[in-house]
């Protein structure tokens, strides 16, 4: 996608040897930076402290710290069984940061299979390189096909509304081109629709406690020229109430094979307003989201609790010329705090999902039809 003018992508190779390029997008919306990763624990870092995140992203750029360590194992001199060994516990390392998204533990495991099959050291670095840009190149190609898909949604929405109407979408958190490689999941359908001429108005809920609707999903539309207003978390139902939301699509971190999708916390709530409702309720997702193991999403998907500073302290700007951010207390000092990164919404409550084979009902059986490989 564009950034001033310019294309960019979440992470890529660089022209220097053993480096990685991302985004910072712990600085954004107020700064763009991007960042050098140049050794497995720069891109552990990069995940763990969310330099980069989202699924598909945190995936890519797995895919590409398997490159990075692959590196270091030839530079130890390593070769066969001890290369690959070593190799596998540095995936290991990167598996350990976040254990939600489905997408960091497949990279992980497609860079394993693929370089335990490679022969010398050079071969096996010339592939995990290969396999890293392979990785990103499918996560952006198939972001793009479900924007394609989820047009449609847009286009049949649009005979029940006069020409200059918008058609409202909400989304939670940011599953947009920075939480993946381009393009995004649940914005995908939204861009496409947008460049297609429709008239869209997404609604972007701000997504506490790291606001990542406030701060990147907005700063994303924006970017792109799409309308769009950003709402409290808790704002959704009453707007659903009135008439104000015609569709609701957001991202997953981690979908089962039998349709039970988990994402930030806070998407159970407004699965349950849109049910409630008769609106919508869309997920879009590539297949690397897709956990083809695990049957009861509530019960089996392990759900990242993460620090209470997240929560009780915020940073931004005290005003628009500061240039740097400043954090301030916002909780009663001494009072516990949780924060549950993800939330699981039952099948039950999703209408379909949008993936980059087509739009399916949230069911084993449909997903499976679309995806007999599997
Ligand atoms: O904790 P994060 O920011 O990595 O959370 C992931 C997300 O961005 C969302 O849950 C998103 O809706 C799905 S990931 C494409």
């Amino acid at each position: 996608m564009l950034v001033d003018g310019t294309p960019y992508r979440t992470v890529w190779l660089e022209e220097a040897p053993q480096t990685v390029g991302i985004i910072d997008q712990r600085k954004l919306p107020f700064a763009f930076e991007t960042l050098e990763l140049t050794s497995t624990e720069d891109a552990a870092r990069a995940i763990l402290e969310m330099y980069v995140r989202g699924a598909g992203c945190i995936g890519a750029v797995a895919a590409h710290g398997m490159y990075l360590a692959a590196e270091e194992c030839r530079a130890a001199g390593l070769s066969g069984t001890a290369f690959d060994e070593a190799f596998a516990a540095k995936g290991k390392q990167l598996c350990e940061t976040r254990p939600t998204a489905v997408n960091l533990e497949w990279a992980v495991k497609r860079q394993i299979v693929a370089v335990t099959e490679a022969g010398e050291a050079a071969a096996k670095v010339q592939i995990a390189r290969e396999l890293a840009q392979l990785v990103a190149d499918e996560d952006a190609e198939w972001c793009r096909r479900i924007g394609q898909h989820g047009r449609s949604l847009f286009e049949g929405l649009l005979s029940g509304k006069s020409e200059k109407t918008p058609i409202n979408v909400l989304t939670h958190c940011n599953a947009g081109w920075l939480a993946f490689v381009d393009h995004g999941s649940a914005t995908a359908p939204i861009y496409a629709a947008h460049d297609a001429g429709i008239p869209v108005h997404v609604w972007v809920d701000e997504t506490r406690p790291r606001n990542q609707g406030a701060r990147l999903t907005a700063w994303e539309l924006g970017q792109h020229g799409v309308p769009h207003t950003v709402i409290p978390d808790n704002t959704g139902g009453h707007l659903m109430q009135n008439g104000m939301v015609d569709l609701v699509i957001t991202g997953t971190d981690r979908t089962t094979h039998t349709g039970d999708v988990a994402n930030k916390i806070g998407t159970y709530l407004k699965a349950l307003a849109a049910h409630d409702n008769h609106i919508p309720f869309y997920v879009a997702l590539p297949s690397s989201t897709i956990d083809w193991e695990t049957g009861d999403g509530i019960k089996d998907i392990p759900i990242e609790q993460r620090r209470g500073e997240e929560v009780s302290v915020m940073s931004g700007l005290l005003n628009d010329s500061e240039a740097e951010e400043s954090e301030i207390l916002v909780v009663s000092p001494g009072s516990p705090v949780a924060n549950y990164a993800f939330d699981v919404t039952p099948s039950r409550l999703v209408t379909g999902l949008i993936t980059e084979r087509g739009i399916c009902e949230a069911t084993e059986s449909a997903i499976h039809t679309l995806f007999p490989e599997k």
